[in-house]
This record gives C-alpha cells, sequence and structure tokens, in this order.
C-alpha cells in the first residue's frame, strides 16, 4: 500500500453476467461494501452498467471493460466512453491483456482510448503486463515500461488515473509472481509514474491483477505500491470478492 491511499479493489467480470444473476451478484457484493476502507469497483458486460447502477447506488463504482477512441461515429459494435459515463460508469479498463492480444490493441490505441476516457470524465485504469517469455527473459519490467510510456496520455495523473500490473501468464492460471518480483515492478512503476506525472504520480493507484483469491490477498495487498487489485474469476463470488477487499484494511 502507498500511505494516504484509499485501496481500490476492482472486479473485472469479463464476459460474464445476464441480468437475473448479475444483479443477484451485485447485490451481494452491494450488501458487504459498507465500512471497508477499500473502494469497490464493478467492470461488468456494458449491457449490465445501466441495471446494476441502482443496484450499487454509489456504495460500490461501476466501470466498462472497454471503450472506443473516437467520440462516436460509424464504429459497428463499439462502444465509446461518453456512453459508459452516461450508462452509470466513473471507470474504464482498457489495454487489458485479452483485448491487447485478441484484438492486437497496441499501447498507441490503449493512450488514445485512455484520452477518450478523459476526455468523457471517466477514470481509466490502464493494464499492462508481460507475456510469459519475457519474464523467463529477464525482460518483464522493460516491456512494462515500455507499455506505461506508450499507454498513458499527458491529463492521466491529474485525472487520477489507475495503472494495473497484469502479468499475462498469471491471469486465470493460479500462478502468480513472487511477492518479490512484484514488488520490484511495483517499484519500477512508482518511479515511472513519478518522473512523469511528478506530485501527481506519487499518489496514482497502482493494482496488482492475476489470479488473486482469498487465499493470496492479504500478502499481496501488503507489498509496497500495491494500493489493490484487478480481480476476474474471484469477483465472480462475492464472498470471495469481498474476502479480498477486506484484506485492503
Ligand atoms: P483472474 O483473477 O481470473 O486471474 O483474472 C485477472 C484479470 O484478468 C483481471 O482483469
Amino acid at each position: 500500500m502507498t500511505p494516504g491511499v484509499r485501496p481500490l479493489i476492482a472486479g473485472n467480470w469479463k464476459m460474464h453476467g445476464l441480468a437475473a444473476d448479475g444483479v443477484a451478484l451485485a447485490q451481494a457484493v452491494a450488501a458487504g461494501a459498507p465500512g471497508l476502507k477499500a473502494e469497490l469497483l464493478i467492470c461488468p458486460p456494458a449491457t449490465l452498467i445501466s441495471p446494476l447502477a441502482p443496484v450499487f447506488a454509489g456504495a460500490v463504482a461501476l466501470g466498462g471493460q472497454d471503450c472506443h477512441e473516437a467520440a462516436k461515429g460509424a464504429h459497428t459494435g463499439d462502444i465509446s466512453a461518453a456512453m459508459l459515463k452516461d450508462a452509470g460508469a466513473a471507470y474504464v479498463v482498457l489495454g487489458h491483456s485479452e483485448r491487447r492480444m485478441a484484438y492486437r490493441e497496441s499501447s498507441h490505441r490503449v493512450c488514445a482510448k485512455a484520452e477518450a476516457a478523459l476526455a468523457a470524465g471517466l477514470t481509466p485504469v490502464v493494464c499492462v503486463g508481460e507475456p510469459e517469455d519475457d519474464r523467463l527473459l529477464g525482460r518483464a519490467e522493460e516491456v512494462v515500461a515500455e507499455q506505461m510510456t506508450e499507454s498513458l496520455p499527458a491529463g492521466f495523473g491529474a485525472a487520477g488515473g489507475v495503472v494495473a500490473y497484469e502479468p499475462v501468464w498469471a491471469i486465470g492460471t493460479g500462478r502468480t509472481p513472487t511477492e518479490a518480483n512484484i514488488a520490484a515492478m511495483h517499484a519500477m512503476m512508482r518511479a515511472k509514474l513519478s518522473a512523469t506525472f511528478q506530485a501527481e504520480g506519487a499518489g496514482l493507484r497502482l493494482l496488482y491483477g492475476g489470479s488473486v483469491k482469498p487465499g493470496n490477498a492479504v500478502a499481496i495487498l501488503a507489498i509496497p505500491h500495491v494500493d489493490g487489485a484487478l480481480i476476474g474469476g474471484a469477483s465472480l463470488v462475492a464472498e470471495d470478492f469481498l474476502a479480498i477487499a477486506r484484506a485492503a484494511g
């Protein structure tokens, strides 16, 4: 944790949830929110942002999982940052490795999307993280530093943007980096944020994501400069998500 920074515990539901089960899960999450130190964020499928807004009633923030970089236009199947905001979102996850890989999203495109998010009044949660090959070759920090350089727009610091470190090989695998590896990566990321955004960079939230579970959350959230978590699978079980949130203090 970074002293003075409120932790952010974010659930990325990915492509899971129809109205009935999504509302039931959201109700269970909302019931556990009062009294937590951490801010809670749920990023459901875009179809559920509007139905979940009254369930959360501000006690849990909502976010999208992606947006287009254009404000509007002929982009069949895409969604704009303003549409997410209009539906009730305050945040948007950008540059998730599943999108970087499946849709070949470059860091430059992620940067353009983050600019669009800022323009619409959304807080971007920009994901970075190395593939396993780069970790094995000892290049993990170099790859993540380059992704940060290319993905974070000017104005990101002033807007309180969030960066999530998600090693690609740790997502959905049950494997996590060692605590020392996470600590080294987050220290590098903090130094980079401070160098880029000066004083604002020192207070931005850095999340860790990749196989965060109730059983490892206390240890991961105790690492310096880990200011919260971005959670996939465990966010689909309310009790697991809330247990991770309680581990943030
Ligand atoms: P898991 O928690 O399922 O590993 O997913 C992490 C993730 O991709 C969150 O964005």
